[in-house]
């Protein structure tokens, strides 16, 4: 029986960071080295800043950072050390070549693979966390084979994670449940008990599922695009709404009571974002021709394109709204993160929208509190531009505040749903006051009671309702 003692996780962003540090906080036992080729972001987790904004990682990484966690640039020294290894590295969807802007780049994957086959001294279970299109954990294998050695014997397994960004050390300490895939040898298979053993330190038995390596990659693709499209056909739902005079969120309510369907991702909003959802249904997608299965990957698609939708049918609310034209007025956005409690700005909608603002001459000024200026500036420049921040700074403003955004502002809009943004935590009447009039706000989160905003003078526009819904 094999027993896991020494890990080591390859890529110390927001998968491996986060899971590696709540795994060495429930395993005392066990010794957990994170690595990455980033000397910048090692250094960041070995101070008091970490480099990931994330509700209670600070407590978890404190806690054990030093006695059984360890962040470092020594890759090597950490894989031979290891009993195994996640490879937790990115996997951002591919910009060039074959599949490009759909298939995932595995560059980075088959990397830190030749990586361990070139540096292990002893047999390692190496486990696919990153998501990764189907069938990437054969590739992997088959680099390690052409390395090993009748002493150097390699595992893979496939062990995709679940958390959702901004609640990820809640997601870790309390999963719905653990996937384990493994090819269903009887070296695999002890491999993947090994994995489990690790797991149930802190995650009940019954919640660790083990399938063969294949159901194990495609259910982390199917889980998020089953998630996105919840939100899709909601959002698709408001337009709906907002033709009709029917509320989105009485809908969502009313179709979430059953319990076949749920409550939760029944949320309209401007657009779904994250590193996530978007990059894994494009791997579907691309399976899915690949595989010649053209009407699945159409079916698939239509939950991307509605997404796209949902941010252009925003945008072209607010021009109308604001009597056809945006050019020299002040837009404050209030949120750029592409969901609250994150700092992160993957897909965020908001980038789409600002973009959109700039291309109509506007004067957009940000605020979001927890995403820092250089980021947005990254996000918002044009390939090929030269001095971008000095040609985006004719057009954005990043602010300190939300009243610094708003101050002298045409209209404001809620981009991401920040408790700080609602009603009974920030001062409209004040953000009222500093605008020019008419004052619009846009809500694209459904996240201020419109009808106390209009009191105060506000022209209020929300995504999925209708102003005059229930009046007639
Ligand atoms: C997602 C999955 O939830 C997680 O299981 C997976 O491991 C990674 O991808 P994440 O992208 O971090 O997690 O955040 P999530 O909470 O799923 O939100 C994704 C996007 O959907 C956000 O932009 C969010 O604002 C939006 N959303 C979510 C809605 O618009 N409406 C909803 O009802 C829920
Ligand atoms: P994710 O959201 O999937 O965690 P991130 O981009 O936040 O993605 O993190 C991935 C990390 O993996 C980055 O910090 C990157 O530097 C690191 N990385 C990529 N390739 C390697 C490699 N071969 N060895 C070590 N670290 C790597």
């Amino acid at each position: 029986m094999t027993v896991v003692k020494n890990i080591c996780c390859i890529g110390a962003g927001y998968v491996g960071g986060p899971t590696c540090a709540v795994l060495a906080y429930k395993s005392p036992d066990i010794k957990v080295t994170i690595v990455d080729l980033s000397e910048a972001r090692i250094a960041a987790w070995n101070s008091d800043n970490l480099p990931i904004y994330e509700p209670g990682l600070d407590e978890v990484v404190f806690a054990c950072r030093g006695k059984n966690l360890f962040f470092s640039t020594d890759v090597d020294a950490a894989i031979q050390e290891a009993d195994l290894i996640f490879v937790s590295v990115n996997t951002p969807t591919k910009k060039s070549g074959m599949g490009a802007g759909m298939a995932a780049d595995l560059a980075y994957v088959e990397s830190a693979t030749r990586r361990i086959a070139e540096v292990a001294k002893s047999p390692k279970i190496v486990v696919e966390k990153s998501t990764v299109p189907c069938r990437t954990a054969q590739s992997m294998r088959t680099i390690l084979e052409a390395n090993s050695t009748s002493e150097i014997h390699f595992d893979i397994l496939s062990n995709p994670e679940f958390l959702a960004e901004g609640t990820a050390i809640k997601d870790l300490l309390n999963p719905d449940r653990v996937l384990i895939g493994a090819l269903q040898t009887e070296s695999g298979i002890e491999a993947q008990n090994a994995l489990v053993d690790v797991y149930t330190h802190w995650v009940p038995k019954e919640r660790v599922i083990t399938t063969n390596l294949w159901s194990s990659e495609l259910s982390k693709l199917a889980a998020n695009a089953m998630l996105a499209q919840r939100i899709s056909s909601i959002n698709a739902l408001s337009a709906i709404c907002e033709a009709t005079g029917a509320d989105v969120d009485e809908v969502a309510f009313a179709c979430g009571k059953d319990t076949r369907l749920g409550s939760k991702f029944l949320k309209a909003s401007v657009g779904f974002g994250g590193s996530c959802f978007q990059k894994d249904i494009l791997n579907l997608v691309y399976l899915s021709t690949q595989l010649n299965l053209p009407e699945v990957a159409a079916y698939w698609q239509q939950v991307v394109i509605m997404n796209e939708y949902q941010k252009k049918r925003f945008v072209r609310n607010i021009i109308s709204t604001l009597f056809n034209t945006i050019t020299n007025k002040k837009i404050a956005v209030l949120g750029f993160a592409f969901k609250k409690d994150t700092g992160d700005t993957r897909e965020s909608a908001a980038i789409t929208l600002i973009k959109d603002f700039i291309q109509e001459n506007a004067r957009v000024a940000i605020y979001d509190p927890k995403v820092e200026a250089e980021q947005i500036y990254m996000d918002l420049s044009e390939p090929g531009v030269v001095d971008t921040q000095k040609q985006l700074e004719k057009n954005i403003q990043i602010c300190q505040s939300a009243y610094e955004a708003a101050d002298d502002a045409d209209a404001v809009v809620i981009v991401t749903e920040w408790d700080e943004f609602r009603d009974d935590q920030l001062d409209y009447e004040k953000i009222y006051a500093g605008m020019k009039k008419p004052a619009f706000l846009f809500d694209g989160r459904l996240l201020v009671n419109a009808a106390k905003l209009r009191q105060i003078g506000f022209k209020v526009s929300v995504i999925g309702k209708n102003e005059l819904a229930g009046t007639a």
